[in-house]
């Protein structure tokens, strides 16, 4: 684990957006996942004015988002869908039809996740993946007790990750979908290079146990201590429980 501590959360985006370019500029055909929520929007904006600005060619880039809400249409505003074309792929030089969230509408869901698993490894696996972190140690929705061999699969949110995500549905968290599809803690894991990011002090608890706790599926992040190359891009509030 690389734990890069940075003053801010736009500093510290900068730098993983740094980290992304190089790879987008050096395999000009890479497969990237990515993450919705409030962390990962600097990120995403600074790769939108390198595109802008310095040219940075998404053209032959493939994309597979790590979860979305189950019963969400994929034009519901809160849909992670809807999140990235707005937040994202409208705004680069992405081919839509290269860019893959899980349906939340599907009607099979199993052969859904099944398919999106065989979709990952016939684009040749993700070459770079983002993720944010829940305030209890979740990556994508594997919520505390995921398998570490879990792949994608429906999950059932967990009453923190609700009571967290029931700002984005005007603080009701009646509103907020309690199934999702997520890609699994196995699926993250095969990931060439995993790039985390956490800002503010409601992180730290969860990054400490991250980084320096045991690994358990109590703190699913953890299992990144195994990861070969994962990446963590945090600010000063995020890493003031690191000791
Ligand atoms: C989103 C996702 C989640 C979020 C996490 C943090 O695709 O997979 O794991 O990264 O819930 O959310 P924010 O960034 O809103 O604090």
């Amino acid at each position: 684990m690389e734990i890069i501590i940075k003053e801010n959360g736009q500093v510290a985006s900068e730098a993983a957006a740094r980290v992304v370019a190089r790879l987008v500029r050096e395999k000009p055909h890479a497969v990237l996942g990515l993450a919705t929520g409030s962390t990962p929007l600097m990120l995403y904006k600074e790769l939108i004015r390198l595109h802008r600005e310095e040219g940075l060619d998404f053209s032959q880039v493939t994309t597979f988002n790590l979860d979305e809400y189950i019963g969400l249409p994929a034009d519901h505003e809160q849909s992670y869908r809807r999140f990235m074309n707005e937040s994202l792929f409208k705004r680069i030089n992405i081919k839509m039809e290269n860019t893959h969230v899980p349906d939340g509408m599907a009607a099979d869901v199993p052969a859904a996740c099944a398919a999106y698993e065989q979709a990952i490894v016939e684009a040749g696996g993700i070459d770079l993946q983002v993720l944010g972190i829940g305030s209890d140690g979740h990556v994508g929705f594997n919520e505390p007790t995921s398998s570490f061999a879990s792949r994608t699969r429906i999950k059932t949110l967990t009453r923190q990750t609700v009571a967290d995500n029931a700002r984005f549905f005007c603080g009701d968290e009646c509103r907020v979908p309690k199934h999702c599809i997520t890609m699994g803690i196995g699926t993250i894991m095969d990931a060439r290079m995993n790039l985390l990011l956490a800002f503010g002090e409601g992180k730290a608890g969860a990054i400490a146990a991250t980084v320096e706790g045991g690994v358990a599926a109590i703190m699913p992040a953890s299992i990144l201590q195994h990861h070969p190359c994962a990446k963590f891009f945090i600010d000063e509030a995020a890493a003031s429980k690191l000791q």
